[in-house]
């Protein structure tokens, strides 16, 4: 794949590439996993198949040794002129295997070094600690609060970004916390 930033190399055993319309049932797997409807969305295959094929979106899936996909990440908002690219979507079969980590290294450098952006972003409910926790070890940082319906009921997300200079400026995974 293109745009793969050094800052991957850790990350290089576990084997990332985009999304066809075969793995959108390991796609609704990883989103419907027990548990996971506290923290992150899930959509119907239609709306999966139609999302795949919308030039502002991008999906990758993260895959084992057997190649059976293991997680997956969601870009939304590329356009040519983008300033922010939001990660729409990021989930793992199996929680704490660096899936989510190796999605989300690579989705930032997606971001920042093929698509050239300024910033990514995204939504997080503030009692996803294990999702904070992952966002903050890749540089994102606290950027406001996000009013959104949830279960019919206004509630408050987190956002958290990270724009390109403070992506430069990581420090490489070996001397990351
Ligand atoms: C959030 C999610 C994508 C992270 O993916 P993951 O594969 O579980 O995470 P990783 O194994 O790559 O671990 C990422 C880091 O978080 C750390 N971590 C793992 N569990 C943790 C926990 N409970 N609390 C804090 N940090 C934790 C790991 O140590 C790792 O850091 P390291 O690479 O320096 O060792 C995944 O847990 C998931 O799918 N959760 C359910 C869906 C969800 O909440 N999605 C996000 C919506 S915003």
């Amino acid at each position: 794949m293109t745009g793969i930033a050094p800052q991957l190399a850790a990350t290089a055993t576990i084997a990332l590439r985009p999304a066809t319309h075969d793995d959108v049932d390991a796609i609704m797997a990883c989103e419907r996993q027990p548990g996971y409807d506290d923290t992150v969305g899930r959509w119907s295959r239609e709306e999966h198949l139609a999302a795949l094929v919308e030039p502002s979106h991008r999906y990758i899936v993260a895959l084992d040794s057997h190649s059976a996909v293991m997680g997956f990440v969601i870009l939304q908002e590329i356009a040519p002129a983008a300033s922010a690219v939001l990660v729409r979507r990021i989930a793992a079969l199996s929680q704490g295997r660096g899936h989510g980590r190796a999605l989300l290294d690579h989705a930032l450098a997606l971001i920042f070094d093929e698509l050239g952006a300024a910033k990514a972003w995204l939504r997080v409910w503030p009692h996803n600690a294990r999702g904070m926790a992952l966002y903050t070890k890749l540089g994102m940082r606290e950027d406001g609060l996000s009013e959104v319906q949830r279960n019919g009921a206004p509630a408050v997300m987190t956002i958290m970004s990270i724009d390109a200079a403070r992506y430069r400026d990581r420090k490489p995974r070996s001397e990351t916390p």
